[in-house]
This record gives structure tokens, sequence and C-alpha cells, in this order.
């Protein structure tokens, strides 16, 4: 089964707009050796309309890094899919861990934001997460299936080959230490496993999953190389272009071996 590489940036709360036109200066040209990986830059909203005018006609694709579950309304300080897919956003990032843990988001609301991602044509990259507080093997395994199937209820069939999902294990984010590669490959399969007891083995073996938890340049080969591994999302590496570019040679070499 063939799922195209994917390499997706999460810039988080950094970059001012002034400086989104010279990163994508600066990668959109590289990434014509690469046509075969998936670029992706996520940024805050503040930056996401000079980002989209700066990608426009090159392979990057510009995602959102949060989004509300309503279309319109009186929601102040919220985000609209609507609005989002209007600017020309494909791509959101929903329940990163950081949204979970700083800012309360649940698995429903995770699931509502999906929902609406997926309403308004947007490509929801849902984040998985692992629990800190678990220490055995089989609750972190149980709280990782719960956040997939409860972010999938509610959607179709047809629906699932816009739906991306990202492992990322809480301590490994921002740490500097990413998670082994096998272990990390061993919770992709078992997401991917979940996903088939969901929707069939086939719309399983299409699904993208990725992994994040300080990527960089050093372990992203290792991590990439794993069977059920389709991609990373980037956070403090990615705030480099160079880097960011980096990241996607390897992925391109990674998916090549695997093949
Ligand atoms: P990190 O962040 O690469 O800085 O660990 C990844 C993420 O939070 O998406």
């Amino acid at each position: 089964m063939k799922r195209q590489p994917i390499v997706v940036a999460n810039w988080k709360m950094n970059k001012l707009p002034s400086e989104a036109a010279g990163y994508i200066q600066t990668v959109a040209p590289k990434l014509a050796d690469y046509e075969q990986v998936d670029a992706v830059l996520a940024g805050q909203d503040v930056l996401l309309d000079a980002m989209v005018s700066a990608a426009r006609d090159t392979r990057i694709e510009i995602g959102a890094e949060n989004v509300y579950w309503e279309d319109r309304g009186a929601y102040t300080g919220e985000t609209s899919p609507a609005a989002l897919a209007d600017l020309g956003i494909r791509v959101v990032i929903i329940g990163h861990s950081e949204r979970r843990n700083y800012f309360r988001e649940t698995d429903e609301m995770v699931n509502l934001k999906t929902l609406a991602a997926l309403r308004n044509g947007l490509c929801p990259i849902i984040a998985i997460d692992e629990a800190v507080q678990l220490t055995s093997e089989n609750d972190q395994a149980h709280w990782i299936v719960n956040q997939v199937v409860e972010s999938l209820k509610g959607v179709q069939e047809a629906e699932l080959s816009r739906v991306m999902l990202a492992y990322e294990p809480t301590a490994a984010i921002g740490s500097g230490q990413a998670m082994s590669p096998e272990i990390a490959q061993k919770s992709l399969y078992m997401i991917r496993q979940t996903v088939a007891d969901m929707f069939g083995q086939a719309a399983a073996d299409q699904l993208r999953i990725l992994y994040g938890g300080s990527v960089k340049p050093t372990n992203a080969y290792d991590l990439l190389v794993q069977p059920d591994i389709d991609g990373v999302l980037v956070g403090d590496a990615a705030l480099d272009a160079t880097t960011f570019i980096e990241l996607v040679s390897l992925a391109s070499q990674a998916k090549r071996i695997a093949e």
C-alpha cells in the first residue's frame, strides 16, 4: 500500500507575518526535487493570509493549528472552519496535546472540530497523545485507542481519505527526546488497526499516520523508515526553512528504501 509521505511544520505561536514569505520562498523551489513528498506549513491564524499568498502556485499546503466547531456565530475570538476554507487553507491540526493540556480540549471537542473541518472541505490532522500520568502499557494503549475511536465518531468512510492522524507522545514534544522508532511504530500500528476495526482494513491501509515529538534531521530517517510512519509533524526543528527541506529530503529517502 503506497501512501504519499508528508512533512508538516507546526510553527505553533512562533514567527511574524513579515517572516512567513521569506521562509516559503526558501522552501518552495527546493520542493521540486521531492515531488513524492507532501509539504505542509501550519501557522497561527494571524499568519495564514500571508502564508497562503506566499505559497500560491507552489506545492506547499498551508495549515491552521486549530479551528472552532461551528461555521459562524457569536463565538468571540474563535476561528470558523468556513473562513479557513475561504482563505485557501486546506489542512488543520486538531487536538494537539498543547490544546488538550493547556486549553482543556476534550475528545468530544476534538470530534466536533474534526466533523466541522470535514464539513467545510478541510483535511484534519488529528493529534493523538499519550498520557504522562499512565504508567502501564495497557492503560496507555487504551488511552490511545480511545482517542482514535472518539475523534473519528461520525466520520463517513468517504471522508476518511481527507483525514490524517498524528501520534504525538506528550513527553516527546519539545523535549529533544523523540520516542524510539520501534516503539513509535508499535503505537502507529495499533492506531491503524483501530481505524481498521472502525472502517475496514482497506480504508485503514490508505490512511496517513504521522509521528510527532522532537523530530529532527538526526532521527527523522529512522522514524520514517518504519512501515506505519507515513510522515512527521515537526515543531522546533521546522522553524528553520533549511532544516524543513532537509526533513523533506530524508522523508523521500526513507520511503524510497521502505518501498
Ligand atoms: P516538537 O513539536 O517537534 O518541537 O517536539 C512537535 C509538535 O508539537 O507538533
